[in-house]
Protein backbone atom coordinates (compact mmCIF):
# COMPACT_ATOMS: atom_id res chain seq x y z
CA UNK A 1 0.00 0.00 0.00
CA UNK A 2 1.17 3.73 -0.98
CA UNK A 3 2.05 5.94 2.27
CA UNK A 4 -0.64 7.59 3.71
CA UNK A 5 -0.52 10.67 5.56
CA UNK A 6 -3.34 12.23 8.16
CA UNK A 7 -4.11 15.93 7.09
CA UNK A 8 -6.35 18.33 9.03
CA UNK A 9 -8.10 21.90 8.09
CA UNK A 10 -7.72 23.35 11.64
CA UNK A 11 -10.83 25.02 12.69
CA UNK A 12 -9.68 28.36 11.16
CA UNK A 13 -9.41 26.84 7.83
CA UNK A 14 -13.06 25.95 7.97
CA UNK A 15 -14.27 29.19 9.64
CA UNK A 16 -12.17 30.77 6.26
CA UNK A 17 -13.56 28.59 3.81
CA UNK A 18 -10.43 27.36 2.59
CA UNK A 19 -11.06 23.60 2.77
CA UNK A 20 -11.71 23.66 -0.61
CA UNK A 21 -8.87 25.81 -1.77
CA UNK A 22 -6.29 22.89 -0.10
CA UNK A 23 -8.50 19.65 -0.89
CA UNK A 24 -8.04 21.29 -4.31
CA UNK A 25 -4.18 21.73 -4.25
CA UNK A 26 -4.05 18.01 -3.05
CA UNK A 27 -5.97 17.00 -6.11
CA UNK A 28 -4.41 19.04 -8.52
CA UNK A 29 -1.07 17.33 -7.16
CA UNK A 30 -2.48 13.80 -7.51
CA UNK A 31 -2.83 12.64 -4.08
CA UNK A 32 -5.61 10.44 -3.42
CA UNK A 33 -8.34 11.27 -0.81
CA UNK A 34 -8.84 7.77 1.00
CA UNK A 35 -10.79 9.23 4.39
CA UNK A 36 -12.75 12.52 5.12
CA UNK A 37 -14.35 13.46 8.25
CA UNK A 38 -16.05 16.64 9.26
CA UNK A 39 -15.87 16.90 13.08
CA UNK A 40 -15.61 18.84 16.07
CA UNK A 41 -11.94 17.72 17.62
CA UNK A 42 -12.73 16.84 21.55
CA UNK A 43 -9.92 18.86 23.99
CA UNK A 44 -8.68 15.04 25.80
CA UNK A 45 -7.99 14.11 21.55
CA UNK A 46 -6.38 17.02 21.31
CA UNK A 47 -4.36 16.68 23.64
CA UNK A 48 -3.46 12.92 22.60
CA UNK A 49 -2.79 14.22 19.04
CA UNK A 50 0.17 16.78 20.30
CA UNK A 51 1.37 14.90 23.10
CA UNK A 52 4.74 14.87 21.23
CA UNK A 53 4.28 18.36 22.50
CA UNK A 54 3.12 17.94 25.94
CA UNK A 55 4.77 20.15 28.43
CA UNK A 56 6.08 22.64 26.10
CA UNK A 57 5.29 26.42 26.52
CA UNK A 58 2.48 26.33 23.36
CA UNK A 59 1.06 22.69 24.45
CA UNK A 60 -2.11 24.69 25.84
CA UNK A 61 -2.98 26.90 23.39
CA UNK A 62 -2.39 24.36 20.60
CA UNK A 63 -5.00 21.97 22.21
CA UNK A 64 -7.20 24.95 22.72
CA UNK A 65 -7.02 25.88 19.04
CA UNK A 66 -7.44 22.48 17.38
CA UNK A 67 -10.35 22.02 19.79
CA UNK A 68 -11.89 25.20 18.92
CA UNK A 69 -14.21 24.31 16.11
CA UNK A 70 -15.21 22.27 13.46
CA UNK A 71 -12.44 20.83 11.74
CA UNK A 72 -11.87 18.61 8.61
CA UNK A 73 -9.80 15.37 9.28
CA UNK A 74 -8.76 13.70 6.41
CA UNK A 75 -6.03 10.85 5.14
CA UNK A 76 -4.38 11.18 2.17
CA UNK A 77 -2.58 8.68 -0.21
CA UNK A 78 0.21 8.46 -2.14
CA UNK A 79 4.39 7.17 -2.50
CA UNK A 80 6.11 10.37 -0.52
CA UNK A 81 2.80 12.29 0.76
CA UNK A 82 4.19 12.66 3.45
CA UNK A 83 7.23 14.98 3.03
CA UNK A 84 5.44 16.25 -0.04
CA UNK A 85 2.11 17.47 2.15
CA UNK A 86 4.59 19.23 4.69
CA UNK A 87 6.49 20.90 1.38
CA UNK A 88 2.72 22.00 0.24
CA UNK A 89 1.96 23.25 3.78
CA UNK A 90 4.64 25.06 4.35
CA UNK A 91 6.92 25.78 7.58
CA UNK A 92 4.85 26.09 10.97
CA UNK A 93 4.07 29.99 11.16
CA UNK A 94 2.28 32.15 8.56
CA UNK A 95 4.21 34.60 8.72
CA UNK A 96 7.30 32.82 7.96
CA UNK A 97 6.05 30.28 5.78
CA UNK A 98 7.13 30.82 1.84
CA UNK A 99 4.65 32.08 -0.83
CA UNK A 100 3.48 29.23 -2.70
CA UNK A 101 2.68 27.04 -0.05
CA UNK A 102 -0.67 26.84 1.89
CA UNK A 103 0.21 28.69 5.17
CA UNK A 104 2.45 31.31 2.97
CA UNK A 105 -0.36 32.21 1.17
CA UNK A 106 -3.20 31.75 3.92
CA UNK A 107 -1.75 32.87 6.88
CA UNK A 108 -0.03 35.99 8.26
CA UNK A 109 0.16 34.25 11.98
CA UNK A 110 3.27 34.59 14.00
CA UNK A 111 1.35 32.54 16.90
CA UNK A 112 0.95 29.31 14.95
CA UNK A 113 -2.94 29.59 13.45
CA UNK A 114 -1.74 27.75 10.46
CA UNK A 115 -4.91 26.71 8.79
CA UNK A 116 -3.43 22.74 8.73
CA UNK A 117 -2.22 20.00 9.91
CA UNK A 118 -0.03 17.35 8.07
CA UNK A 119 1.96 14.34 9.86
CA UNK A 120 5.62 14.61 9.71
CA UNK A 121 6.85 11.16 9.73
CA UNK A 122 5.72 7.74 8.81
CA UNK A 123 5.01 6.68 12.60
CA UNK A 124 3.44 9.70 13.70
CA UNK A 125 1.65 9.15 10.58
CA UNK A 126 -0.04 6.09 11.65
CA UNK A 127 -0.41 6.81 15.55
CA UNK A 128 -2.35 10.35 14.19
CA UNK A 129 -4.50 7.77 11.80
CA UNK A 130 -5.53 6.09 14.36
CA UNK A 131 -6.63 9.10 16.37
CA UNK A 132 -9.27 9.62 13.96
CA UNK A 133 -10.10 6.83 11.55
CA UNK A 134 -10.96 3.26 12.02
CA UNK A 135 -9.71 1.04 9.10
CA UNK A 136 -13.11 0.59 7.60
CA UNK A 137 -13.45 4.24 7.41
CA UNK A 138 -10.46 4.30 4.67
CA UNK A 139 -10.73 3.49 1.49
CA UNK A 140 -8.52 2.05 -1.20
CA UNK A 141 -9.18 2.32 -4.80
CA UNK A 142 -6.99 3.50 -8.03
CA UNK A 143 -7.03 6.46 -10.12
CA UNK A 144 -7.93 5.21 -14.15
CA UNK A 145 -5.27 7.98 -15.02
CA UNK A 146 -2.75 6.50 -12.43
CA UNK A 147 0.19 5.71 -15.09
CA UNK A 148 -0.08 9.47 -16.03
CA UNK A 149 0.17 11.17 -12.66
CA UNK A 150 2.67 8.88 -11.51
CA UNK A 151 4.65 6.93 -14.18
CA UNK A 152 3.50 3.55 -12.75
CA UNK A 153 1.74 0.73 -15.05
CA UNK A 154 -0.09 -0.52 -12.30
P1 LIG B 1 1.30 20.62 12.85
O1 LIG B 1 1.83 19.53 13.76
O2 LIG B 1 0.06 21.28 13.38
O3 LIG B 1 1.14 20.11 11.43
O4 LIG B 1 2.37 21.79 12.76
P2 LIG B 1 3.95 21.67 12.60
O5 LIG B 1 4.37 20.24 12.48
O6 LIG B 1 4.36 22.62 11.52
O7 LIG B 1 4.45 22.27 13.98
P3 LIG B 1 4.71 21.54 15.36
O8 LIG B 1 6.09 21.90 15.81
O9 LIG B 1 4.34 20.10 15.32
O10 LIG B 1 3.70 22.31 16.34
C1 LIG B 1 2.34 21.93 16.42
C2 LIG B 1 1.46 23.18 16.42
O11 LIG B 1 1.69 23.90 17.63
C3 LIG B 1 1.66 25.30 17.38
N1 LIG B 1 2.98 25.85 17.75
N2 LIG B 1 3.14 26.97 18.39
N3 LIG B 1 6.41 28.18 19.47
C4 LIG B 1 5.10 28.24 19.27
O12 LIG B 1 4.43 29.20 19.60
C5 LIG B 1 4.46 27.12 18.57
N4 LIG B 1 5.13 26.10 18.06
C6 LIG B 1 4.17 25.29 17.53
C7 LIG B 1 1.32 25.47 15.92
O13 LIG B 1 -0.10 25.63 15.80
C8 LIG B 1 1.75 24.18 15.30
O14 LIG B 1 1.00 23.90 14.11
MG1 LIG C 1 3.73 18.76 13.86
Amino acid sequence: MAERTLIIIKPDGIQRRLAGEVISRFERKGLKLVGAKLMQISREQAERHYAVHKGKPFFPRTVEYLSSGPVLAMVWEGDGVIAMSREMMGSTFGAQAKPGTIRGDFSCSPEGINLIHGSDSPPSAEYEIGLYFSPEEMVSYSFADERWVTGKKS
